[in-house]
Order: structure tokens, then sequence, then C-alpha cells
């Protein structure tokens, strides 16, 4: 195998890539995986391909359905549906199929708390039976407040069991939910309610991070003086501290919970039932819903979890041999598909955690693993890239003999993180998967499968089952291999997006409008910039919109922006990602500030703050430049590929013969934070 040389091409997508070194699945693991070979791979994607509804409903048959589907698919670009006339329940078949089948007594859920200052872990593990009685009781709960089917409901918790519990209840009952990460500000509550006229927030007193509590009810009732659609505020109690408490709204969880009964029969799904919304960034300062249905999802999100993982559920009643961990929060997509909807359905217990991988020391992470026996280990490339800086005596001080595989996701990992992951953490004997998806594909599209594909360090491989990836031009054409373009997909799979909510036509401009073939057929566009070696594997360089990743966490430029000119002080703002050694992506800031602002250490920390107040403290600015101008085409168009170029350190920056004002580009130069 040969790869790709060093180079900028039309799209003006980097490559540095020089990698040239191809790991073999491990045989054992080969020896019992679901998918054991190349060419079984190669076989069955083809049939996903030539025979989707075939495949599909293939699969679709190994879960529960109330009713089956008259059709698989029906697909009329950007429309999919999946599963039509269908009726089905994700809670039902996370949950009651497995005590159905003989899991009642099996762990489906083990979550750990951040140590108490005692330094005791806190560990609870939910059986199946567990889970069903408190989703019950949960979804009581939630009817008792009036939640009805179609109704879309807010979450915003910590990461406990509740969190899952509250996912698990609401589409129990048919309601859609709205998980908002806790890292989230107030205002950025009032949006996402607002948008999605949520009448019921589900919160905790606090949460747990880093010794100190997140202050998640004081969001919530901050929140609410922003919006009074919210009628009913249900508080877990998490941190036991004192919060302010509004009669009438507010319920506390072990009041109505606790006491509500634990029967609650699932509400028969259409399949195309709005299943979740989750907000995500894009490239307007406005966050998107986007809208994820229930039949699709539920046995995509099923399919991959098994195969990428290569998850064997243990038979009822014996102990499973398999504990799978992921580190993400359930606040993001990584969460909602591969802690709680894809896993579930395996019949393989998921870990779940509270708190920060360096707290209370840099160990966390090992010393969990090695207690639980952590057979599964997915996590991010930041934190991967993290773990390297503190140092190799973290993980080698820890017993991870326990460990089959490992899983990336949220950014491209550099083949020096995915070389340390792979000798430091997996002992050199684990598959590592690396996971290329998104908040809108629902699922993973290209990756590894980990007894069949061959990986090279920073390559997320090969495409999915179903999955129709591409790297092609505006046209749709395919670029040759080693040339960069746009990632795009021509086919339905089966949990992709439906739309994005309340706005049909910011989906269609956004996904459906850049790539057009000659018959007009669009294909969807992910908006990632990526290529393909001479193997046909995928190699994603990144976003080419002016979306960002920071630290695995998707920020639009434009919503920092927004939060930047919100301030007295500035007047103009232009945000651009810039390389970070840990965060992958930082983010760099340039503002021209109002007649008589001093520039001052004290400024850039007030203005730092203020955005971690409007948008979160993860949207806070790496760098701050301060300027008299903003680089400008002479149709007054910010030119961000120079703020790029000038933000990540380069000597030399890209095309300006559109300058308006030469001496800008100097002046900027010189603005570097002191
Ligand atoms: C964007 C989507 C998918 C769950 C977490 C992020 C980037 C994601 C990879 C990967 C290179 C990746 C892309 C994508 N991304 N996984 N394995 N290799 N880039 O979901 O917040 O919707 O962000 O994350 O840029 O477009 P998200």
């Amino acid at each position: 195998m040969t790869l790709q040389s060093a180079g900028q091409d039309v799209f003006g997508i980097e490559s540095q890539l020089s990698e040239t070194r191809v790991f073999a699945p491990n045989a054992a693991f080969a020896k019992q995986a679901h998918i054991g070979s190349m060419e079984q791979y190669t076989r069955e994607w083809e049939r996903s391909i030539s025979d989707p509804e075939a495949f599909w409903g293939q699969v679709a048959k190994q879960l529960h359905w109330f009713k089956p589907w008259n059709k698989v698919l029906e697909w009329k670009a950007p429309d999919a549906k999946w599963f039509l006339g269908g009726k089905t329940n994700l809670a039902y078949n996370c949950i009651d199929r497995q005590v159905k089948a003989g899991r009642g007594n099996d762990i489906a859920i083990i979550w750990e708390g951040e140590p108490l200052p005692n330094g005791k872990p806190e560990v609870r593990r939910l059986t199946y039976a567990d889970a069903l009685a408190e989703t019950s009781r949960c979804a009581n709960a939630l009817k008792a407040m009036g939640v009805k089917k179609g109704d879309i409901v807010t979450i915003y918790m910590p990461m406990v069991p509740e969190l899952a519990i509250a996912c698990l209840a609401c589409v129990r009952i048919g309601a859609a939910h709205s998980v908002i990460f806790g890292g989230f500000s107030s205002s950025a509550i009032v949006d996402r309610v607002v948008d999605a006229k949520s009448k019921v927030i589900i919160t905790a007193d606090g949460g747990w991070r880093r010794g100190g509590i997140v202050p998640l009810k004081d969001n919530v009732d901050e929140a609410c003086k922003g919006t009074d659609l919210i009628k009913h505020v249900l508080v877990l109690k998490r941190t036991a501290q004192d919060v302010a408490w509004t009669n009438g709204r507010d319920m506390w969880w072990h009041d109505a919970v606790d006491k509500a009964s634990a029967d609650c029969p699932c509400e028969e799904m259409d399949a195309e039932d709005l299943a979740f919304v989750l907000y995500t960034s894009g490239t307007t300062g406005k966050p998107k819903g986007i809208m994820h249905t229930t039949g699709g999802y539920m046995v995509y999100t099923y399919l991959t979890s098994k195969l990428t993982f290569d998850l064997h559920a243990p038979s009822p009643g014996a102990p499973s041999k398999q504990v799978y961990w992921c580190t993400a929060d359930v606040g993001w997509i990584t969460g909602h598909s591969y802690i709680i909807y894809g896993i579930m359905p395996n019949g393989v217990p998921t870990l779940m955690f509270e708190g920060a991988p360096n707290f209370p020391d840099a160990g966390r992470f090992w010393d969990m693993v090695q207690r639980h026996r952590v057979t599964h280990f997915y996590t991010a490339p930041t934190a991967i890239r993290a773990f390297m800086k503190w140092g190799d005596q973290w993980p080698k001080k820890h017993d991870l003999s326990s460990l089959q595989l490992l899983g990336t996701v949220g950014e491209p990992i550099n083949p020096e993180a995915w070389m340390w992951y792979h000798n430091l953490i997996g002992g050199q004997k684990c598959p590592i998967v690396d996971t290329w998806w998104q908040t809108e594909t629902g699922g993973h599209m290209i990756t590894p499968l980990p007894g069949a594909i061959p990986t090279k360090p920073g390559s997320c491989t090969v495409p999915f089952f179903g999955v129709d990836a591409a790297i092609v031009n505006e046209k749709g054409e395919e670029m040759p291999a080693n040339t960069g373009g746009l990632l795009a997909i021509r086919k339905p799979w089966p949990s992709m997006l439906r739309g994005i909510l309340g706005d049909r036509e910011r989906f269609i401009e956004t996904y459906w409008s850049t790539i057009k073939t000659k018959d007009g057929t669009p294909y969807y566009k992910a908006g990632d910039g990526a290529r393909r070696d001479s193997d046909s594997y995928f190699w994603v360089m990144g976003r080419i919109d002016d979306v960002i990743n920071v630290s695995g966490h998707r920020i639009g430029t434009m919503e920092v922006e927004s939060a930047l000119v919100g301030h007295e002080a500035v007047v103009e703002a232009a945000v651009v990602g810039m390389p970070h050694e840990i965060k992958g992506t930082g983010i760099a800031a340039f503002c021209t500030l109002a007649p008589g602002v001093h520039v001052d250490d004290a400024l850039r920390e007030r203005l730092r703050s203020h955005v971690a107040k409007d948008i979160g403290p993860f949207a806070k600015p790496d760098v701050l430049r301060f300027t008299d101008a903003l680089p400008k085409t002479r149709s007054g168009k910010i030119m961000r590929r120079l703020l790029r170029d000038i933000a990540s350190g380069k000597a030399q920056v890209g095309d300006t013969t559109t300058l308006e004002d030469y001496s800008v580009l100097a002046k900027l130069k010189e603005s570097e934070e002191g």
C-alpha cells in the first residue's frame, strides 16, 4: 500500500500525509469477530449498496417491532423514509426486549461518579430490570406533568444514570428529547428551549466536575427568566447544595419519579416519528436542531455498535465478557448513539462516568479501566493528546490488560497520537477504530471494522455497510486518488438526519444544494474536506466551512463572533480556527475595539468570560488579537483564509490580491497577543 504526498489542492485542503504504516487486524480478534475478513466486508458492503432494502430489512428483524414495516425505504432526495408503516419503540429495544429475553438481572448501565472528597469512587450498577422500573416511573412522572407524544422535553443534566433514564423515559412515551450539554450557558438554554417550544426541563441541583459544582439548576432558573415557555422543571438531587425554588414549577425527582408507578407501557411509535432533536453548530450564529427519527436511527446505531465495536451479547443470566466505555457526554451525539441507543440493544453493559479525565489526577481513566475491567474504550483524539502530554507514567501505573478494542471520534487523529494510543493503551494488540461521522449522520459512516480492515494511523479507512461515501467536486464528479475534495454521501442511510427543526430551507441549503450532479440529484455534503488514497482509504482533513472542532466540541465561528460583538468593547470580530497542540483546533479571535478601550490582559479576560457566559466555557477564545481593521475584500467580505494563515503563524499568507487595504496585513501581524 502506498500513500499520498504532501500538498495543497483546489479546495485549499492541506495535507501533510506521509503515513505509510499499515496494521493488519489482530488474528485472534478477527477469529471471533462478526466480520472477520476484508473479503467478508467487501461482499457485505456490495450487497448493502446493491440491495439496501434487503440488507436493512434483515438487520431490522433482529430488533423488536410492534408492527412490521411495509416498505424498507422511500427516497426522494433529500427526504428518506425508512421502515414505512413499521411501529416500534427505542426504549423497548434498549430495555424491555432485554428483560423479556431473560436479562432482567444482567447489568445494563455501570456508572461511576466523580470521586468524593473522601477519595472513594461512587459506583452504581443498574440491571435491565432496574432500568425498566426507573424509566417507567420517570415516564409516568412526565405524563403527570402533561408531557404527550410529539412534545419536546429539554434535558440539561450531569452525567448520572438518571440522564440516560430521562432520555429513555421520553422516547418511551413518544416525547422527543432535546439534550443540552451541561457545559452550555443559560442563554444557550433559552435559544434551544424557544426553538423546540419545550414546556418541561429535566435538570439537577448541580453536577460534579473537578471537585467543583456545575450550577445546572441556577442556569435553568436564569434561562426561565428569558422565556415563559417552561411550565415544569424536574430536578434531580445530585450535589445537595442549596438551590432556589419556584413553587408550582419546580419538582424534585425523588418526589415526582420515586412515587410514580413502575408500570408504563411503551408508546407504539411510527418508524418515522421524531425520536430526538440535538442542537449543533453550523455556519450561522443560530444553532440548528438536527432531527432524528425512530426506526432508522434505532436499526443503524444498533448495527454500527455491534460491528464497529464487535459487541457480543452474553447469554441471558451470564456475566458479560465485554464492558464497553464511551467517555463522551450524553449531551453530544456520541453519547446518544454510543452510550445509550446503539449499545443497550446489544446487551453489553455500558459504562457512564461523571467528572474529568484529570481529576483527582491524570490516572482517572486508567484507574477506571482497571477497576471495571473495561474491554472496549471509545474516546476523542483531544483526550489522547492530553494524556500524551501528562506523561506515560499514568497509564503505566495501571493494569490495562482487559482492553481489547480502542476507538476514537470527533476530529482527525494525528498519527503520533494514534501510535501512542496503540502502544501505551492498547499494548499493541488492540484494534483501533477511527470512526468518522457527525451529529447529522446519527451513526458511524466511515470506520474500520476491527476484525476485517487493516488500519493506517490517521485514516478512518472505509465506509460502513450501506454508506456510499465519495470525494467529489461541486458537480458530484469523483476526484482522482490522492486529491482533496468534498466528502459526500450519495445514497440515503437509515440514521440520516430528517431535517432541521422548523427550518426546511436551511436543511436544503446546508446539506443538499452544494453538490449537484448532471441529472440534478443532490448528494449529502458533510462539510468536511477529505481525500482517498490509492487503497481507497478515506483521510478526513477537517471542516471546510465556518465550523471548527475544538477538543471534539463543534463550534460555529459565527456564534463566537456574535458573542464577542455583544460585548460593549468590541465593534467587529472575526473568529477562525488555529492549530492547537491538545485541542486539535483552537479558537483565534480578531477584534476591532470601540474608541478609547484600553488593551490589556484584563480586557482579554473580560472578553473570554463574556463568551463563556454567552455560549459556554468550552467556546472561550485561546487567542485574542486586537487590530484597527480586519482584512476585507473590496466587496467588504472578511478574508478568513488570510486570518487563518496569520493565526497559525504562517510566514507566508495566502493569496492577497483581492485585499482592499494592504496596511491592514502588516498591522495584523503585529497584533500578536503579548
Ligand atoms: C465533525 C462532526 C461524530 C460525533 C462527534 C462529532 C469531525 C468526527 C471524525 C473522525 C476526522 C472527524 C468532522 C465532522 N469528525 N469524527 N474520526 N476523523 N474528523 O460530531 O459535533 O457533529 O462533528 O467532527 O469534522 O464533520 P459533530
